[in-house]
């Protein structure tokens, strides 16, 4: 295996836990807890789940950038000379990593502290926060797969 396979491998998977884990959330998750579960339920599942799901993308989001960037190195002579799709990589990859942190350092605990006073209007509001954050999210990482899949020339 050459080290440039190796790093390629380590970015899909990574990239493929994040995105996916946003899908499965979003798509699968979200609409089963509501139709099944009472919303105090819901709101300890979800900071459960959140706890459990960044467990992974905190790995994820440090091993994108620099698999990424190994790859740069080893490919292209100079960050100009990288084809546009990668510098549109980049760019989402940042938009995505504030969305994240949003998140994880600001609505988690948010969210932690609702369920522990058992506030539960409140925590619901956090909760549709978070939720709209990680659909975007979540728009933002399907969008940029389909950009570098079709590695648009313009
Ligand atoms: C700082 C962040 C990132 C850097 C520097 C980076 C860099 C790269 C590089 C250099 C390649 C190989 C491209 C080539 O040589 O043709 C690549 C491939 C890829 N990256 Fe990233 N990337 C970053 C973030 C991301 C993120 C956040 C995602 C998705 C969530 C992602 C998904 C992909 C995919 C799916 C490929 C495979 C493209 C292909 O060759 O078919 N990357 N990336």
């Amino acid at each position: 295996m050459t080290p440039h396979a190796a790093l390629y491998a380590l970015h899909l998977l990574a990239a493929l836990i994040w995105v996916g884990g946003m899908f499965f959330a979003w798509m699968i998750l979200r609409p089963a807890a509501v139709s099944t579960l009472e919303p105090p339920a819901q709101l300890r599942l979800w900071l459960e789940v959140f706890r459990r799901f960044f467990l992974w993308v905190w790995p994820a989001v440090l091993v994108l950038p620099f698999t990424g960037v190994g790859m740069l190195h080893l490919s292209y002579a100079s960050m100009e000379a990288a084809p546009r799709y990668v510098h549109m990589m980049i760019g989402l990859y940042v938009a995505m990593l504030a969305l994240f942190l949003r998140v994880s350092a600001l609505l988690l605990p948010q969210l932690r502290a609702a369920v522990n006073a058992e506030n539960w209007p409140e925590g619901g509001a956090v909760l549709g926060r978070i939720r709209r954050v990680i659909g975007f999210n979540l728009v933002i990482g399907l969008a940029l797969v389909t950009i570098v899949a079709i590695r648009p020339t313009f």
